[in-house]
């Protein structure tokens, strides 16, 4: 049975993602851009796959979640209302031998150089955002900002939706989408990035119930974590406190996930208030508000966020997944990801590639599994042992030979589990709804 190294070295996951297509180095052949990162076939496909699943969940699945798509260059006033422009920074901190900064809040000693070992300058606020200027002309008024989070968008579309679908409270307005921060130091792989990507929630409320309405948010999120198959061991709520709360929160609980580079923020949990349809309605002067009609009263809704990164839950994911074991008296690697979430469901191969009769039988058995699940690959390269440890190493819960018996004998195939290696013969008329259960 396959043993879970709980102690995963970082290099060797992120080298398995490189080798197998998942998560390449952003722009590599040109040396890279720090904190910027591109996915592969495969690491697309999984991101898909946790995406639609967030949206199933989340929206689909729901009566009472609104999705949508803003831009990501918003009016610069956006984020003046929001507090960003004022305090969405980080202590910066600049040798003054070696010059390399760093963030201050993340030193252990914040006088003494970690590179170098020279003095460190004064602490000052770096702020975040990316800048840009929107057409042609390049002045105070042009300027606009690449969004922090995907969260302002659903804010500033508060209006629009009530005025469309006239939901009654409480009601969410959810979007996935790209988020940029200009990380002072960009590190752990994908975990801290400068480009990233967001699944948010901004659920509105009557101020009064924002206590139950945070429990509800905080079983569903914990619920999402164990859709993703990630163990409840590795999942830790800090109540972040009242001194490092962010601008809007009033109360946030970080889920922190155990990474083999340590303990730190999968996903947040925070009670906004109504502080960000309050600033939006002030600065914009179009109200946003909420009528209750029984009770005859207008207020601003508050808002619980639960928020959730997409890329972090791929890394978490990637990470809970990695397991090494042996199998047959070999070491080898595997990808225990949930079926769901497997970017490959089943992988066809001819026992040989040079005898056409298998071939032929193997891309019958493959275009039926195909038109059913989709992702399903074909194999023909190397020897059976390579195939099976290719496609472990990607994840891939089953893999179908067909041999010669398959066509002399009994028209059944062999059917190999990844997460045993056990081999069972199975009909090729029964394959359909055998994976039809097993996925
Ligand atoms: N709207 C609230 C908000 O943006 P946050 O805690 O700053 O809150 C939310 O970010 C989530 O976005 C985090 O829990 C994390 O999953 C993800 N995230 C934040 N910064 C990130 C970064 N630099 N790289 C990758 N993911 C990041």
């Amino acid at each position: 049975m396959a043993k879970k190294e709980t102690n995963a070295k970082m290099e060797d996951i992120i080298s398995l993602c490189k080798r197998r297509g998942f998560i390449y180095q952003g722009s590599e052949i040109y040396g890279g851009l720090a904190g910027t990162w591109d996915y592969g076939p495969l690491g697309i496909t999984l991101k898909n796959n946790i995406r639609n699943l967030w949206w199933k969940t989340f929206v689909t699945d729901r009566e009472d979640m609104y999705g949508i798509d803003a831009a990501i260059l918003m009016n610069q006033k956006v984020w003046k209302a929001s507090g960003h422009v004022a305090t969405f920074s980080d202590p910066l901190v600049e040798c003054k031998k070696c010059k390399k900064r760093f963030r201050a809040d993340q030193l252990e000693n914040d006088k003494k150089c970690p590179e170098c070992g020279g003095e460190l300058g004064e602490a000052r606020q770096f702020n975040m955002m990316f800048q840009t200027h929107v057409g042609p002309v390049q002045n105070d008024e042009s300027i606009s900002y690449l969004r922090p989070e995907t969260a302002q968008g659903m804010f500033v579309n508060y209006k629009n939706v009530m005025d469309s679908f006239h939901p009654k409270l409480p009601f969410g307005l959810a979007q996935i989408g790209k988020a940029f921060r200009n990380e002072i130091a960009p590190r752990d792989f994908t975990f801290r990035s400068r480009e990233f990507e967001q699944m948010e929630i901004e659920y509105f409320l009557k101020g009064a119930d924002w206590k139950e309405v945070f429990e509800y948010w905080r079983k569903q999120m914990w619920a999402w974590m164990e859709s993703l198959g990630l163990s409840k061991n590795h999942i830790h709520e800090l109540e972040v406190p009242a001194e490092k709360l962010a601008h809007y929160s009033k109360r946030t609980i970080d889920f922190e996930y155990d990474f083999p580079f340590g303990l730190n923020e999968l996903y947040g949990l925070a009670y906004r208030t109504d502080f960000d349809l309050k600033n939006h309605s002030e600065a914009s002067g179009v109200t946003l508000d909420y009528l209750d009609e029984e009770a005859k009263e207008r207020f601003t809704p508050h808002c619980v966020e639960p928020t959730f990164g997409v890329d972090r839950s791929i890394l978490a994911v990637i990470c809970e997944a990695y397991t090494e074991d042996e199998l047959g008296g070999e070491k080898r690697i595997f990808m225990k990801f949930k079926p769901a979430l497997a970017p490959v469901k089943v992988a066809v191969f001819p026992l040989l590639k040079n005898k056409p009769e298998l071939v032929k039988k193997a891309r019958e058995v493959y275009a039926a599994l195909k038109k059913e699940f989709g992702a399903v690959m074909f194999d023909d390269n190397g020897n059976i042992g390579k195939r099976y440890r290719r496609q472990d190493e990607i994840g891939t819960p089953y893999c179908v030979t067909v041999d010669f018996e398959t066509i002399e004998k009994d028209n059944c195939v062999t059917v190999r589990d990844r997460d045993t290696g056990n081999q069972e013969r199975v009909k090729i008329e029964d394959l359909l709804n055998h994976f039809k259960k097993a996925l």
